[in-house]
């Protein structure tokens, strides 16, 4: 039976669900507890008394269809199950960092829409995602969870992803909940201490946080989390002006909201509440609908009806919130929909999601450096006889998957040495291995291995350095001082350097690692990110140019770490950045290392060679209900067809409120072939324009507005040395809004 999606729901079959719960049944369905391994007689017996609304971590149509049997033949509403499918549920795709490289929407859809499916074959029917944190600190160990530092392409992909899990596949029983979360301004977190506090004003709060919320409430997502952070000094569980007159009022977000893991009692951590009956009280009156694995609710809610402290009718409302998610997924009607273990058998690792894995991983890597073009290699070139792959991750496979891997294992992950191998075999080519480092935790391991890693290299005709970081260092708690890479990695780079053997050198890592060593000792260097099941593959192709690199960084690599935070939007200074000023000591740049990035946001290189027109528009003023035409012409010089995002950025020069130098506003990702122009049009609106005005709401004022069209962030040179080819008045043209 296949159930169209309940877009509208039927509210007279949640009141008479709700009409038959006791006190005690209603705040069970606001109960969510973790179910991980053998279930325990105490939670089978909660679950028969409908103590229990949800679960999480429980996985398996089997099993979950077992703990379902509890529910239903006791009479009570059947559970709700819940995962943290984040990149993937079997087959990983890439983090979600590396899938916003791709900028390529219709996949990054189609990514979720898999992990939708297979999450569902499982027999979960809500996931934790998309997390839409917007980060500039990649000392913050979530920033690969995240869709980089660009409010409007973090938008965009947070509308896609909702409608990825929760739409895209034509089965309710292949479709999940979708949980935007967290709710707001967690990637904030000072110094990249996870949990930290998030110092932001109101300002920074609406201009780059809360853009992919509103994107995800206005796509239907079906459950907010709130995060484990406060804002303004108040705890997200009981912050009313960012819960109610916010997401509810402003965004118009009118479904479920969940705390996190257990932040009812982290009230009483903060000293925002003085016991955990106080703190149940803020939460339920901060329409919190859902406890997280805290029995907050379930300990405590009962005696506060009974004593008159909480009104019932508060957590009927929450109740009927969570009874309409249930009804979507056809728990109220057909509680056995999603427990079918031949589906499951059928759709976990199948080929369609190991095509959509391969694509993405492909597309979502970035190639950051290619001196005297050396990739790709060619596989007949009678001089490559002997490839080394070298380092701590060219055999890794569980490190391909990330932080939230979900049921991924290792063991279906092809490593990258497996993919390098299986790509030249056939080929008159010798493929040979070294560890170099190994990093175990933090120890400095492997001195003794660069020696013989070093003879490795020189004895081959070019060298693979697969470096990065375990899957366990970015993620969550993964908050780092240092952004070199871990251990003796880049010792094991300079060492090998040191050899005529070129280098190629290809980072796993979930996060922005600080390559400019690793770069100056590389004549090629690919950030591959953690690219999941398919990645060894991705890589392979890439470095054998059986796919021609198309990623572009949703996410500034720092030059120094000492940069950070580091960001392309960043606000203009009266004293300038440009290290073009005559002296250079009266500018906001610092005085021992250079001010621009290593790599800016929207920064990829191609096979291809792509040049650009000066952009033209259709006219020289706007007014506020006409548009304007941007015309560019971009070039594909070179004999590869290759993919380029061709980006509009925008700069408001005269404003009431200070203005990034400047802001991505559109872009089109668009395949030149090899000797081919092609000229793209981009539409100026008014709503291009707009901005958090002096009053802290939306406006567009007159004056004048630059516009570039672009290749990257910076509209420089796109290697290392910043060899400016044109000065960014090239890819500028200017407009007055009247
Ligand atoms: C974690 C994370 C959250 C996740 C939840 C359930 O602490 O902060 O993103 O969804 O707990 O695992």
């Amino acid at each position: 039976m296949s159930y169209q999606r309940v877009n509208h729901t039927n509210e007279k079959q949640i009141e008479e669900v709700l009409a038959t719960l006791s006190l005690e049944q209603k705040i069970g369905q606001l109960n969510l507890i973790p179910i991980e391994g053998e279930v325990t007689d105490e939670q089978r017996e909660l679950i028969a008394q409908g103590k229990v609304g949800s679960v999480l971590k429980s996985n398996g149509a089997k099993q979950n269809k077992e703990l379902q049997e509890i529910a239903v033949n006791n009479g009570v509403v059947p559970i709700l199950f819940q995962e943290d499918v984040i990149h993937g549920y079997k087959t990983i795709t890439p983090v979600p960092l590396a899938e916003a490289a791709s900028w390529d929407l219709e996949l990054i859809e189609q990514a979720a829409a898999v992990a939708a499916k297979e999450a569902a074959a499982a027999g979960i029917h809500l996931t934790y995602a998309p997390m839409v944190d917007i980060s500039r600190d990649p000392r913050w160990g979530r920033i690969l969870e995240g869709a980089g530092e660009d409010p409007y392409l973090g938008a965009l992909i947070s509308e896609k992803r909702v409608r990825g899990f929760q739409q895209a596949n034509d089965k309710q029983e292949e479709r999940v909940l979708a949980t935007v979360k967290h709710f707001a301004g967690y990637g904030a977190s000072l110094a990249g201490r996870d949990y930290n506090i998030q110092d932001i004003s109101e300002r920074e709060l609406r201009e780059i946080h809360l853009p992919p919320f509103q994107a995800a409430v206005d796509a239907g997502v079906s459950s907010v989390m709130l995060a484990y952070t406060a804002y303004d000094g108040t705890a997200l569980t009981a912050n009313q002006f960012l819960v109610q007159k916010v997401l509810k009022d402003e965004l118009g977000f009118k479904g479920l909201i969940m705390t996190d893991w257990e932040t009812i009692p982290n009230l009483l951590k903060i000293g925002a509440a003085e016991n955990i009956r106080e703190a149940t009280q803020m939460a339920i009156e901060n329409s919190v609908d859902m406890d997280m694995t805290s029995n907050a609710y379930i300990d405590n809610l009962a005696e506060l009806v009974a004593s008159g402290t909480v009104d019932e009718a508060l957590i009927d409302e929450s109740v009927r919130r969570v009874l309409r998610l249930k009804q979507q997924v056809g728990l109220l009607d057909a509680p056995f929909l999603y427990f079918d273990e031949a589906r499951e058998k059928a759709t976990l690792l199948s080929q369609e999601s190991k095509d959509t894995a391969l694509a993405i991983a492909r597309k979502s890597m970035v190639l950051l450096e290619n001196k005297a073009a050396l990739l790709p290699l060619d596989k007949s070139d009678e001089k490559l006889k002997k490839v080394a792959v070298i380092g701590p991750f060219a055999k890794a496979q569980e490190d391909l998957n990330g932080w939230w891997f979900a049921m991924g294992k290792g063991e279906d992950t092809q490593n990258i040495f497996d993919a390098i191998a299986a790509e030249c075999s056939g080929f008159d080519i010798e493929v040979t291995f070294s560890q170099g480092v190994s990093i175990s935790k933090f120890d400095k391991v492997g001195e003794e291995f660069i020696t013989e890693a070093v003879k490795t290299a020189a004895a081959a005709d070019v060298a693979i350095l697969v470096l990065g970081e375990e899957h366990w260092m970015s993620g969550e708690g993964g908050g780092t001082a240092s952004l070199h890479l871990p251990g003796l990695q880049e010792q094991l780079v300079e060492a090998i350097s040191a050899s005529l053997t070129p280098v190629v050198s290809v980072i796993v890592s979930g996060r922005p690692y600080v390559l400019t060593n690793v770069a100056s000792k590389s004549t090629a260097l690919l950030q591959a990110w953690m690219p999941g099941t398919m990645g060894g593959k991705a890589v392979a192709d890439i470095l054998f140019g059986n796919y021609n690199p198309a990623g572009r960084l949703p996410v500034t690599f720092p030059y120094h770490q000492g940069q950070v935070p580091i960001f392309y939007n960043y606000k203009r200074t009266s004293h300038s950045f440009d290290a073009g000023e005559k002296d250079l000591r009266y500018t906001t740049t610092y005085r021992d290392v250079q001010s621009e990035p290593l790599y800016p946001f929207g920064y990829g290189l191609s096979y291809s060679e792509f040049v650009y027109s000066a952009p033209t528009l259709s006219a020289t003023s706007m007014t506020k209900d006409g548009s304007i035409e941007l015309s560019v012409t971009v070039e594909n010089s070179s004999a590869v067809d290759g993919v380029e995002t061709v980006q509009l950025y925008i700069r408001d020069e005269v404003s009431k409120v200070a203005r990034p130098f400047m802001e991505l506003k559109d872009f089109q990702q668009v395949t030149i072939p090899a000797g081919k122009s092609l000229t793209l049009s981009f539409t100026i609106t008014a709503e291009k324009l707009a901005y958090i005005g002096p009053n802290l709401q939306s406006c567009v004022e007159t004056g004048i507005f630059t516009v570039f069209a672009g290749p990257n962030s910076y509209l420089k040179g796109t290697s290392t040395n910043f060899t400016i080819e044109k000065p960014q008045e090239a890819y500028a043209a200017q407009f007055r809004f009247v």
